[in-house]
Parts: C-alpha cells; structure tokens; sequence
C-alpha cells in the first residue's frame, strides 16, 4: 500500500500510469459481470473499475460502501458515452489490478453523499467521524483551517506576536455564565474558563508586549443558538499606543481584505460603512442591521401628532413612537399573509401591527379613522408608490419588532444574497445600559473607556455616557467587538462603583488587575472577531455546527462522547464536592 496518488489528481495527462490509490468505497456496481467501484479520499472521487479476471473481478464484489481499500491499476480514458462531466474525474477510470482490503465498515447510519436529510443533526453529531467524511464537512475544516491560517500570517507579517493566554482562571464579566473548574489541591476553590482573554491582554500590554493576538478558545455558559457555542474561538489582538479607534479599525480592514481576496477571489470595498450606535437604532432598529438590503425604518410621530386615533395617541402621550418600514412591491400580499407578518411583530414585543397597502386602490384599517389626506401624508413620509405595503408600529421599544419586520420581508422577498458581503461598523455605544433588573451594567464590558469629554457626566447621566467601543457586522451577524480601554485606576474605580462592584468586591475581584494599572499602563486597545461565525458566513453556512469538527448541541452536550457526564463518587470526594441532583 504505497499510495502514489489522491483520487483527483488524476487525469486524462495520467492515461497508462500505474497507480496506487487509498480511501473509502463510496458505491460499487455490478453490471455484466465487470464491477464499478466510486473510490473516495480527501480529495474527491474516482472511478475504479474491476475488469473480468479472477482475483479482480472476485475482490470487486465484495466491497461494501465505507470499507477502506488500497488499489493498484491503470488510469484509463472512459469510453465517450461513460464520461461524467459532474465529477471532476469524469473523464477518467483505474482499471485495477490488485486490491488489498485496510478494513471493512459497519453499515453506516446515513448517506455521506446525500444532503443529510435522511437524517437528524443528532445523529450526524453522533456519529460525527463519518459525517466529517462529507464533502461540505471536508471543504468547510479546510476553508477554517486556511482562514485560520491567512489570519496567521497576515497578523504575523505585521509584527504582532502570538501568545497563549491562561485556560484555567479567573472570572473575565463578558455578559456570560462561567463554566468552573473545581480546584483539588485547594478544595472549595474554583477556577473560572476564560470567557474571553480580556484582562490577560490588558496586562501583556502593562507588560510592554506592544502588539498581541491569539487564536484562541472562549467559554460562555449561555443559551445557545445556531451562531452561539458554549466554546467557540476568537482572533483575539491588542495593541498599545493606538492611534485612536482608527488604527485598530485599519487592522481588521486590512486584513479581511487580503482575506476575502485570498479566499474567496472578493475584492471588498475599505473602508467599511459606519453607523453610530444611535442612527442604527433609528434606521433599521438594530445594532447589527443587515445592509444588504434597504427597508429603513421612518419614524412618523410628528407627522401623525395631533391625530384623535387612540392609537397614535396613546403611544405619543406614553413617550412613545410611531413607525413603519415600506415593504416595496408587498400590496399583493393577502390578508393571512399580513396576519403572519402580524404575528412576526407581536412575537418580537409589538401590541399590533397597522397596515396600509397601495394597491389599485388604497387599503388600510386606518381608513376608518384617519381621513385620505392624513393618509396620503402618512404615505408620502415613506415615499410609497403604487403597489407598496406600509408596515406601521406604535407603542415604546418598538425598534426590535420593526427589525424582525424588516427582516421577515427581506426574507420573504428574498432580499438577501449570500453571495454578498455587507460589512458595517458601529459606533458611538453608550457605555452603560439597564438591565432587566433595573440596574446598570455595562453595554459592551467593563473594562471599556467612556468618551474624554463625558467622563464628567459619569455620575450624573451615567446612561448618556458614549464609549470609544465599536463593533463590527458582517450580513447582520455581530461579527466582532472592541474597545480603546480604560489605563487608568481611578477611572476603572469609578466605572466599579457605577456598576455597583462595591470597593471590596472590586479588590476580590479585580485586584490585581487595578494594581497592575498603578505601574505604568500604556494606553491600549483591541479587538474580538468571533472565527466561527466569520467561517460560518464564508463557507454560507447557517449554522456554527457545521463549520466546527466537534460541536455542542443546543443543550451544551456532545452526542459523541456523551459529555457532559456525572463522576464518581471517588472524584467528588477528592474535590470535597457534593453534588445535589434534583
Ligand atoms: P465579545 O463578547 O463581543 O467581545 O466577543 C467577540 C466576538 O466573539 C463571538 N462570540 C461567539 N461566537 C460563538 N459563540 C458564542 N457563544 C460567542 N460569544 C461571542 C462574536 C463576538 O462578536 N473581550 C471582548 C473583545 C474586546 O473588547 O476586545 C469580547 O470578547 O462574534
């Protein structure tokens, strides 16, 4: 078994050569005493051919689909009415001489060559060293191993350095749960699993390490979703003495730029589109709006001020707003179709969902109370044309229910290309927001600086306090996140103590960290792109699980290894731990 050759480098050049090939049987066929044999390795597939003869044509036969075999034999051209032009081999069979079987397979529980529909995710995790053999799983591991790589190099060349960051640790507040890890040589002490390495990077930049990245593995216990593992992996870099955001918004620029061009032939456009954090908010109800398509939303409050309609009218003597997007070209939509789109918004928190639809005639359930005139200039404000559907929201907060509205119709009209690449900066965060408790907590972390001129407003109106965070959307997905960052104790006491980290906790906490910036903390910031996602929306995925080789499921498990699992009793004693199983 000296292979000499992988399936797809072959070709008609290769006509006569002798060949040893290596893989997994994929099909075989028999057919007038000659069987087909389609031979799969890393690199595709071939066709073998066991011609008419004893030991050939016997071996032949007794392949089974996933066994691995070795074959020796002769690149041959195929006859013209054999030729396959969907296989990149089509033009070309070995006809085999000598067969050697590596080891047979069970039946396996699902079609590699099928679209996975003929079973569930479940089942392609548990058996995820089989399902690692398709195609898309082959091509996706190989396209995040070359991004992975392309970040490398790209980061290397300019002048960073690598360095690993600890794993067993102490609590870093990313918005997450930490998983911990119980210490046995101190019982009762736990370490906490970085969820991001933002305070390590914070003290190599103390530690006069002037340019840092790391690829590097994150752990959040939190609820999953199809782009949110419990681990997942970040290009993670800091630098000291920035140039303001600027220079770390360069970075990134240039290197996805080589990126795209290196791995999908895509020359994007730099510098990339930016939104303050408020404007996004007020035209597309988010801070990550997809920007491949338009549907801006229009706030009509003042245009409608004044009307007798309680609804309108409510909304306004609440604090609240009035606002719509125009679905262009939706005045066909039926009357169910609306009901859905209705029931869309009041998933996403909205009372209702009014509607004016520009068809041959004008429709709407506002024609009852509002006269064609206030109409026409409810209309007019989104510039509607004949066959538009307005969408319309009143009521406070409702900016997330006109996002998922925007969304749905982008989805519905299918506005969205896969194939486009719409890259946003937002900025201008405030640095504080409330939480569902009522308090405040900080909108990116707590280690993000406020804008100079609004450090004296911190304790006054704390909540119209603007950072110097930014982060970066790709297609609507939260791609990444930054900061230019807090060098200065006091300020970081404060920012504590607005948070309501009392002094001691504070110390228990962070400690360490608030003497570290008493020794000549350089001015520093940096940047969290999430890699996953970033392969995810490159391989046109929807999922982070497929372009992961060994993921969770949304329960935080892995069908594979069965984890996680109970430990024994002796384990539990050696960590002094009892456990109480509900
Ligand atoms: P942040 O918390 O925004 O910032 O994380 C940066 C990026 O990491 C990705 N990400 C995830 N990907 C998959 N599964 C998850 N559970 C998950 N959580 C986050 C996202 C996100 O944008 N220390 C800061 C960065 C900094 O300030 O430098 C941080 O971690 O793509």
């Amino acid at each position: 078994m000296n292979r000499t050759s992988y399936c797809t480098d072959l070709s008609l050049k290769d006509v006569a050569r002798r060949v040893t090939l290596c893989g997994w049987v994929k099909r075989r066929r028999n057919l007038g005493g000659v069987s087909f044999v389609d031979l799969r390795d890393s690199s595709g597939v071939i066709q073998l051919l066991f011609p008419r003869g004893e030991n050939t044509l016997a071996s032949g036969y007794t392949v089974n689909r996933e066994d691995v075999i070795s074959v020796t034999g002769v690149v041959s051209p195929r006859t013209a009415k054999n030729i396959n032009p969907d296989m990149i081999t089509g033009k070309i069979e070995v006809r085999v001489e000598k067969m050697e079987i590596l080891n047979t397979s069970l039946t396996p529980p699902f079609l590699i060559e099928g679209d996975g529909s003929d079973t569930t995710e479940e089942t392609r995790l548990r058996f995820r060293y089989i399902d690692l053999r398709r195609g898309r799983m082959q091509h996706n591991l190989a396209l995040r191993h070359r991004i992975f790589k392309a970040i490398r190099d790209h980061f290397c060349n300019q002048h960073f350095l690598e360095i690993e960051t600890p794993v067993l640790t102490k609590s870093t507040p990313e918005g997450a749960r930490d998983f911990l890890v119980p210490s046995r040589i101190i019982p009762g002490s736990f370490y906490a699993l970085p969820q991001s390495p933002q305070l390590f990077k914070q003290l190599l930049m103390i530690g006069g390490i002037d340019r840092y990245f790391q690829i590097v593995k994150c752990f959040r216990d939190e609820d999953l979703r199809a782009d949110r593992q419990p681990e997942f992996t970040q290009l993670d870099l800091e630098i000291s003495f920035p140039r303001g955001k600027e220079e770390i918004l360069d970075l990134l620029e240039g290197m996805l730029f080589e990126l795209f061009r290196k791995e999908l032939a895509i020359e994007l456009q730099t510098p990339f589109p930016r939104l303050t954090h408020r404007e996004a908010l007020a035209r597309y109800g988010s801070d990550k709006p997809d920007l491949r398509f338009g549907i801006e939303i229009h706030d009509i409050s003042n245009t409608v001020r004044g009307s007798t309609f309680r609804i309108f009218s409510t909304a306004i003597a609440s604090g609240g707003k009035i606002a719509g997007i125009n679905a262009v070209g939706c005045a066909s939509y039926s009357r169910s179709a609306i009901d859905s789109l209705k029931e869309v918004a009041l998933k996403a928190g909205a009372k209702g969902l009014l509607w004016i639809k520009l068809g041959e005639q004008v429709t709407s359930p506002l024609s009852k109370f509002l006269s064609s005139t206030e109409i026409a200039s409810i209309t007019g404000k989104f510039s509607a044309r004949q066959g538009d559907l307005i969408l319309i929201l009143a009521g406070n907060n409702i900016e997330p229910a006109l996002s998922t509205l925007r969304l749905e119709i982008a989805q519905r009209e299918k506005l969205a290309e896969n194939t486009e690449w719409q890259f946003l900066w937002i900025t201008d965060y405030p640095l504080f927001r409330v939480d569902e408790t009522g308090n405040l907590t900080s909108e990116h972390h707590p280690f993000t600086s406020p804008r100079k001129e609004d450090e004296e407003k911190l304790e006054q109106d704390p909540l119209s306090v603007l950072s110097n965070a930014y982060d970066l959307v790709l297609n609507g997905t939260e791609l990444g996140s930054g900061s230019i960052r807090i060098h200065s104790r006091p300020i970081q006491e404060r920012i504590f103590q607005l948070l309501n980290i009392l002094p001691d906790e504070a110390q228990r906490r962070f400690g360490f960290f608030l003497h570290a910036l008493e020794y000549g903390a350089p001015p520093h910031g940096g940047f969290a792109l999430g890699l996953d996602r970033l392969v995810m929306i490159m391989a046109q995925e929807h999922s982070l699980r497929d372009v992961i080789a060994f993921p969770k499921t949304t329960t935080g498990s892995c069908p594979l290894t069965e984890s996680p699992v109970p430990v024994t009793p002796t384990q539990l004693e050696e960590l002094k731990l009892d456990v109480k199983v509900p």
